[in-house]
């Protein structure tokens, strides 16, 4: 009864009570949307807010460096980490970190990242935002076995689909990446048929930063002062574990149980994999890369203090803005990144400033805390131009497609009226030809990621074109919108989804397919 299902949440949106629907209260506060996720309660107690400082990932060295190449290796692993204090977490990591190392490295650069796969579960992983060739994009079907091989079936589960793998690699595979595009914050995560929501929760995402002479040869606050923040929601265990509604604990079959299919929303705020942490600043301009890596949460941040517009975006999902733009807080949708420039100079140190979510009640409005510990002298700016980049014009498109997003039935979510059937090829555009696409929402939220070109957010009625160029749009119940791109590079079968991972696990994935 999905209809039913979907007029039951919005009611309760009303009430600001949320049932699940096995009897679990999930929604202790008022949640701000109901249609965009069923709130998860941990069962081990809070951590304290404020007390752990924010870790800053590792940044990866390559193991070895040959002509135009850059050779990276990642062992996807399980680890035992402590993330509650006090309490141990086991998580599937990257290098056994979460978040996983960061990749901070050269547009134009080729670089090759071998990934061992010692997990009990095939894997693939996939550069989000990358410009990839479509054998190095973490199909969904393009699998790692584990070393030493599976445990269970990559195809055990009951599936009407067809679950071949399009490719097998055994222990390990050689991911490519050109980097034949201009410097941004990327991210890498794991994108495995049905189970990317689960895998991500456990701790597969990382940075991969790309970055080009003219981004170094702007003023902008550079080295400690330019640090990536990865917030993503989790709740846990009394025992410290992440805690996931899957269907089926033992992890051979797909899916979340009732309502978590919405989105799961943890209760635990961390960043950099910390809970609510703090972060000793200088009273100078730090550069923030803002990345949401949570399953299905929404964040509308914004600082306790600063005045009217403490944040100065300078660039989106695909890089830097033309120009810089001020703004009172950040709304960011699963995947999307923001880089802004937040002055702390303002302030006198013993200062204190909270970073909130205005989307959420309670522990969950609050994100973490910046505190002023010192002078120091600053030289960076923000300078008035950034970056120069082709605004596409939607006369040369060659093509309009049409998309809806739309629950289906039986805890299903569709693109066009389908769940997600590898192969089934959904659009054909040419390599160099612009296209617009209608994105055409639901009742709920859906954050809507293009893979391979980054695209342009086209302005109507009712929305302001965006300023940058995105590969994730966030929309939020009933919107409509039209994005413009140009594909280029690479032929091969690429995916349009939802990237509230949750709704991606059950269905709302879409192939389309480049040919020259
Ligand atoms: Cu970040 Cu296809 O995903
Ligand atoms: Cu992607
Ligand atoms: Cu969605």
């Amino acid at each position: 009864m999905p209809h039913s299902r979907r007029d039951f949440l919005r009611m309760s949106a009303g009430t600001g009570l949320l049932l699940g629907a096995g009897g679990l209260v999930v929604a202790g506060c008022q949640p701000p949307n109901p249609e965009a996720g069923a709130q998860l309660r941990s069962s081990a107690k809070s951590p304290k807010l404020f007390e752990v400082p924010l870790p800053i990932p590792p940044v990866l060295r390559p193991s070895r460096s040959e002509g135009d190449t850059d050779y990276y290796e990642i062992t996807q692993k399980v680890a035992k980490v402590e993330i509650i204090p006090g309490l141990t977490t086991s998580i599937w990591g990257y290098n056994g970190i979460f978040p996983g190392p960061t990749i901070d490295s050269r547009s134009g650069r080729r670089i090759v990242v071998r990934h061992h796969n010692e997990l009990p579960v095939p894997t693939t992983t996939h550069l989000h935002g990358g410009h990839t060739p479509a054998d190095s994009d973490g199909y969904p079907l393009d699998l790692v076995m584990p070393v030493g091989g599976m445990r269970q079936s990559p195809h055990g589960h009951s599936s009407h689909r067809d679950m071949t793998p399009t490719h097998v690699s055994q222990g390990a595979k050689d991911y490519v990446y050109p980097q034949d595009q201009r410097a941004a914050t990327l991210w890498y995560h794991d994108h495995r048929m049905d189970f990317t929501g689960p895998a991500v929760y456990r701790g597969l995402a990382g940075f991969h930063l790309l970055r080009d002479d003219t981004e170094d040869s702007l003023p902008l606050p550079k080295g400690e002062y330019e640090i990536p923040l990865m917030i993503a929601d989790r709740s846990f265990t009394d025992s410290g574990d992440f805690f996931y509604p899957a269907a089926d604990p033992s992890g051979a079959s797909p899916g979340v149980k009732g309502d978590y299919d919405v989105g799961v929303l943890g209760d635990v705020i961390l960043v950099n994999g910390a809970p609510w942490p703090v972060l000793e600043v200088a009273a100078v301009r730090y550069r923030f890369r803002l990345l949401n890596a949570s399953n299905a949460r929404r964040y509308r941040l914004k600082l306790d203090k600063g005045g009217d517009a403490p944040f100065v975006q300078i660039g989106s999902d695909g890089g830097l803005l033309k120009a810089p733009v001020r703004r009172k807080s950040i709304t960011m949708a699963p995947a999307e990144r923001y880089d802004v420039v937040v002055d702390f100079s303002r302030y006198r140190p013993g200062t204190e400033i909270t970073l909130l979510n205005e989307l959420g009640d309670g522990s969950i409005g609050k994100v973490m805390k910046f505190r002023v510990t010192r002078k120091a002298s600053d030289d960076s700016t923000v300078p008035d131009r950034l970056s120069e980049f082709e605004t596409l014009d939607p006369s040369k498109a060659v093509r309009t497609r049409d998309f809806s997003f739309e629950r289906g039935d039986e805890h299903t979510w569709t693109i066009n009226g389908k769940t997600y059937e590898p192969g089934k090829i959904f659009a054909r555009p040419r390599i160099g030809d612009v296209e617009i696409w209608n994105l055409d929402i639901d009742g709920a939220d859906h954050p809507v990621h293009l893979h391979l070109d980054q695209f342009q957010v086209l302005g109507d009625d009712e929305r302001k074109a965006d300023p940058g160029l995105k590969d994730t749009v966030a929309l939020t119940a009933g919107q409509k919108t039209r994005i413009i791109v140009r594909f280029t590079g690479y032929e091969g079968r690429y995916m349009l989804h939802c990237h509230n991972l949750e709704h991606e696990d059950m269905g709302m994935m879409a192939d389309y397919e480049v040919s020259s």
